[in-house]
């Protein structure tokens, strides 16, 4: 596949949905192409409850007991597709880490047609109290008790990724987990959706809104109103937990005006953090696939910039 870019191209990837989200298929299957070298990190594939996994990466600069914030990044791919172990997410999370100087974890969370909704929220939240676990410096991985600072804890998460990260957010919030303090939350592109169009670019785009829906549908999901996939009118909204918000949103997305109403919607719910909105021209996560343009670098910045400070 090589058409990544297009909106079109995207919704054509669940036809090619690789049906496992097992650790050791989505290292070792014979579909998977080389991994990159990663010099400038230590990265480690760590266990987080029986079936999901996460890999984690360390910049070698950090000296031994150096804290820096964690970015826990969910990937995107319409709940199905892609893997945290793959490019093109472990080449954006090797260069966050390296480039940002973070810690990063992505996660490798269970995906559907096996695992539906709702294991890739139950699986992600798993890995985000694995997280909480190390707060006190007695987790199970050293470089986590060694390299974290735990008031710099962020989620981010692209398309579906987005999805499940708002979710994180949100029953961080609700259920306040011990040890658990989420700084900030960085939606890409995320995938929000619901069953009255909210704009005419919804309306008039009768393709692309039907598929748009399709994807909560084949993953699992039964209502499209559901919260978790439509957020607007989420009476719990004003509890997201953490203090800041970035939602970046593509001008040529079919999701895009969904980004920009969950943006007021947080701000007129009553919620008490700092929400910001960046838009760039360009095609759904379009600065995943193609990272080295003037728009992407621009994201890495605002991005990088937003995880760096608490
Ligand atoms: C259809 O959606 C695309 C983005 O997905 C947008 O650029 C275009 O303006 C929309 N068309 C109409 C007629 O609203
Ligand atoms: C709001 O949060 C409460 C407490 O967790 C939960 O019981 C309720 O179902 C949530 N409401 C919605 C609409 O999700
Ligand atoms: C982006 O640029 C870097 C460094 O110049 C290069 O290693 C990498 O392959 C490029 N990535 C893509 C997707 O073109």
């Amino acid at each position: 596949m090589t058409c990544y870019t297009t909106s079109a191209c995207f919704f054509l990837f669940l036809l090619f949905v690789i049906a496992s989200g097992d650790c050791d298929a989505a290292k070792g299957g014979p579909y998977l192409p080389l991994q990159i070298p990663k010099p400038e990190v230590n990265y480690k594939d760590v266990t987080i409850v029986d079936g999901v996994c996460a890999r984690l990466y360390v910049p070698i600069s950090a000296t031994p007991n150096q804290k820096l914030p964690l970015v826990v990044y969910f990937h995107g791919g319409a709940f199905t597709m892609f893997s945290a172990f793959l490019p093109p997410y472990d080449d954006y999370l090797y260069s966050l880490s390296t480039k940002a100087n973070v810690v990063a974890l992505s996660v490798e969370y269970r995906r559907p047609l096996t695992y539906p909704i709702p294991i890739p929220f139950d699986d992600s939240w798993a890995a985000v109290k694995w997280v909480a676990s190390h707060s006190a410096g007695r987790g199970p991985e050293e470089l986590v008790n060694n390299h974290v600072d735990f008031t710099r804890v962020f989620l981010q998460g692209d398309s579906a990724g987005g999805t499940i990260a708002h979710n994180i957010a949100l029953r961080a919030g609700l259920e306040k987990p011990e040890g658990l303090n989420i700084a900030g939350l960085a939606l890409m592109h995320p995938y929000f959706w619901g069953s009255k169009p909210i704009s005419t670019r919804e309306t008039r785009n009768e393709t692309e809104s039907a598929l748009a829906a399709s994807v909560w549908f084949v993953a699992g999901g039964s209502n499209i109103d559901d919260p978790r996939v439509n957020p607007l009118e989420d009476p719990n909204l004003s509890s997201l937990g953490c203090n800041k918000v970035l939602v970046v949103i593509a001008e040529q997305d079919i999701f895009r005006d969904r980004g920009f109403y969950y943006y007021d919607a947080l701000g007129k719910s009553g919620w008490k953090g700092k929400a910001e909105v960046m838009e760039t021209p360009g095609e759904h996560v379009f600065y995943i696939h193609q990272p080295n343009t003037t728009y992407a670098e621009d994201i890495f910045g605002r991005v990088s910039s937003f995880v760096s400070c608490a």
